[in-house]
């Protein structure tokens, strides 16, 4: 194991996300404001060449997956390309997606020619009409459409990520469940958190316990399964159904302990936390020319200060990778 991915605690980061743009075709109310995010100018955005050369990097120094985030990363004109270039890397394992699934029935056969391995797909609800108001915009049907195509083509499973909130989605905890009886999907019940601008409220936050006391109210037979080395889920699962449940506590019980993610935002800034501010401009490192053990070893100091588990972590949540607009999470939100 290289060192420079390593931490002081002992933690190995293998697991690298790239954030392909800030931008995004909806506008969940936890997210963002109905006018967006303020977005930097197109020179300020990495370039493929850019997150390729960086994509090589990592992986030569331990990272054996990558994950494409947002913003929403298929609407990213050369997102095929960039899969493409990612598959011809030595060492890399995994390229995985996390998206809002709006424009992917059209794009999956392409992306999955391209080299495509993993998919989460971001779904909060079953109701069109409440898919209309979380997002402000509409979809849901080409979202669903989506999830059945990728399950035709073989992703197995089909993650779906699903926030919890009181009041809006809390009723159809057992109905996502019921959806695993018959397809390959593991629905992962994420708790909500505070985020930028979001009017975040504890009151609307429903906690894994809960969550867990309402499956198991309807099935009883429930039964926890072991999770992955370095999972964000809890697994679950109804013995003999085809599918499985999950639960992203970041709240209630967080798992910094297992973290082995480091994150690049779209604007070219590593992040070794999700709830950090952006620690050091890669972009700008690249751009100046400066030789590659000295980015080496910027990228190493970075990692060499993650805390254990971060001081604000109730406080500093933010989600999708956006950008480094720390002025978003800071300013309106603390
Ligand atoms: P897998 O690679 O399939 O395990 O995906 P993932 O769960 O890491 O990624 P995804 O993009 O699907 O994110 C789902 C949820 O996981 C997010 O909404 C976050 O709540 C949580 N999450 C992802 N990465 C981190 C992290 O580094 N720290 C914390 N606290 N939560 C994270
Ligand atoms: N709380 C919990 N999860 C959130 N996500 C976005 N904002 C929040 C929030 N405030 C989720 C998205 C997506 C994943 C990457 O993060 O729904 O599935
Ligand atoms: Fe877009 Fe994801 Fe934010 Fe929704 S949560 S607005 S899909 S980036």
């Amino acid at each position: 194991v290289s060192p420079t991915l390593m931490d002081r605690f002992g933690r190995n980061h293998s697991y690298l996300r790239i954030s392909l743009t800030e931008r995004c075709n909806l506008r969940c109310q936890y997210c963002m404001p109905e006018d967006g995010v303020k977005l930097t100018p197109n020179s300020g955005l990495l370039t493929t060449d850019e997150i390729i050369t960086l994509a090589k990097l990592f992986v030569q120094e331990g990272v054996q997956k990558i994950r494409l985030t947002g913003g929403e990363p298929l609407i990213r004109k050369d997102v095929v390309d960039i899969i493409g270039r990612l598959e011809q890397i030595n060492g890399l394992k995994t390229i995985a997606m996390t998206t809002n699934g709006i424009l992917l029935n059209r794009k999956l056969p392409e992306l999955k020619r391209a080299g495509l391995d993993q998919l989460n797909i971001s779904l909060d609800t079953l109701v069109p009409a409440k898919f209309e108001f979380l997002t402000r915009q509409r979809g849901w049907e080409q979202v669903m459409k989506g999830i059945d195509h990728a399950l035709q083509l073989g992703y197995s499973p089909v993650k779906v990520n699903c926030v919890v909130m009181r009041g809006f989605n809390e009723d159809e905890i057992c109905d996502f469940v019921r959806w695993t009886e018959k397809k390959d999907l593991d629905i992962r019940f994420i708790e909500y958190m505070p985020f930028g601008g979001n009017e975040w409220n504890s009151k609307k936050m429903v906690t894994y316990l809960e969550m867990l006391e309402t499956i198991k109210r309807e099935w009883a037979n429930l039964s926890r399964l072991k999770d992955g080395l370095n999972d964000t889920s809890k697994a679950y699962k109804i013995p003999g159904w085809k599918g499985q449940v999950g639960f992203i506590t970041s709240m209630s019980e967080h798992f910094c302990g297992s973290c082995n993610r480091l994150r690049i935002t779209a604007d070219g800034n590593l992040k070794v936390c999700l709830f950090g501010s952006s620690e050091v401009s890669l972009r700008d490192i690249l751009r100046s020319g400066i030789s590659q053990e000295h980015l080496l070893e910027v990228i190493s100091t970075a990692v060499k200060r993650k805390k254990p588990q971060h001081a604000d972590y109730i406080m500093k949540c933010r989600q999708c990778e956006i950008s480094n607009n720390d002025n978003i999470s800071s300013e309106k939100f603390y």
